[in-house]
């Protein structure tokens, strides 16, 4: 485990303790449905050197310098999120505090897409998350996508965000980013961008394993891998496959549950790959959709492992998650943001209505 402390720098931050509105998406309450309704506000936040690693989420590969050599999730290399960050704990979950939905580590948040709405003190950073400019203040909003979990001491706050610029010195010339206010939304994934899969088999995934792996298939191990979804519009919560050992027409998924630093994890049974059976992966959304990705036996065996994931399997799907049931109630968070108190108080009250029978109806199924 590489220790995040070091990057994760911190302006002392003291008079600077909002009062949180968000009290609904900390712990021990935290859960998706409430990130995507619920605007969070933070005091601070902070910048992180993520280069040359692969952070939590696996979304990047370890040769990262750039958003161009990161072969990260498409929605991400293509620009249409902004950047990555490191969640607070308060949101991700931490080792000691076992989240919601039984994930460890809340990792369900991985790669879920947050709208900054507001940030102060942010100097404008270029597209290459290289460079910046002191001259111009960070335009909202944009969006960011949770690449890691911060586990410093610092993330404890709720909503702080830890953004991942890919330079060593990082842009806190005039101190760190400051009243920070975000929500969780559906990342913008258009046509073309669909599921993808990384798949990591022990000899695969880690910064000292072999770059260069000519065919997946000659490391596989059928007792023991691992696969992270990315390029996803909503978190995912579940992870399953078919095991290709069962009577033909029962469909039998399996749980992947989900093991910290090493993905959705299949172990304790042989997964026998049969010639005239595709694979399928059965990926489940936060708000409840559930998609049934197929490969064959050949794409997994005889593909090249990414060099980026140290021979790590990348597979590139063909579905995608329809936009989610949140929504809605997003929707009307939306037309309700004003930073006054006033309407702060008006928005209570909102939130109130939308637990109810009434507002449940609006918001959906959230
Ligand atoms: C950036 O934001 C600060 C604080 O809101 C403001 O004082 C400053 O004028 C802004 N700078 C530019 C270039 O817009």
């Amino acid at each position: 485990m590489r220790s995040w402390s070091s990057f994760c720098f911190a302006v002392a931050a003291g008079a600077l303790i909002l009062r949180s509105a968000s009290a609904a998406c900390e712990k021990p309450s935290q859960d998706i449905a409430c990130m995507f309704q619920e605007p969070i506000e933070a005091a601070a936040g902070s910048y992180n050197s993520l280069t040359h690693q692969v952070a939590y989420c696996k979304m990047q590969g370890y040769d990262t310098v750039s958003r161009a050599s990161s072969e990260g999730p498409s929605v991400f290399t293509s620009g249409l999120v902004k950047i990555g960050v490191g969640l607070a704990h308060n949101q991700f979950g931490s080792a000691a505090d076992p989240s919601w939905l039984n994930l460890p580590e809340g990792a369900a948040t991985c790669g879920m897409c947050l709208e900054v709405t507001k940030v102060s003190n942010m100097p404008a950073i270029a597209d290459d998350l290289i460079t910046w400019d002191y001259d111009r203040n960070m335009t909202v909003p944009f969006l960011a996508m949770v690449f890691d979990q911060c586990t410093d001491e610092i993330c404890d706050q709720s909503g702080y965000l830890d953004f991942d610029v890919y330079s060593e010195t990082q842009p806190v010339k005039k101190g760190n980013p400051r009243l920070m206010e975000w929500r969780a939304v559906d990342c913008p994934v258009g046509e073309t961008h669909k599921l993808e899969y990384l798949v990591c088999t022990p000899g695969t995934c880690n910064a000292d394993d072999p770059r260069s792996v000519p065919n997946f298939g000659a490391i596989f191990n059928p007792d023991f891998f691992a696969v992270f979804v990315r390029n996803h519009r909503l978190p995912v919560i579940k992870v399953e496959m078919e095991d290709p050992d069962t009577i033909a027409g029962v469909p039998s998924f399996r749980d992947m549950p989900f093991t910290s630093g090493l993905g959705w994890t299949w172990s304790g049974k042989t997964f026998q790959m049969d010639e005239a059976k595709d694979i399928k992966i059965r990926v489940t959304a936060a708000d409840g959709q559930i998609v049934t990705e197929r490969f064959t036996k050949s794409q997994f065996l005889d593909s090249p492992g990414a060099p980026a994931y140290r021979g790590g399997l990348l597979l590139h799907g063909q579905k995608q998650f329809s936009p989610s049931k949140f929504s809605a109630s997003k929707q009307l968070m939306a037309n309700m943001k004003e930073d006054t108190e006033a309407q702060s108080n008006k928005y209570v009250s909102l939130r109130g209505s939308m637990i109810d029978g009434e507002g449940k109806e609006k918001s959906g199924d959230a």
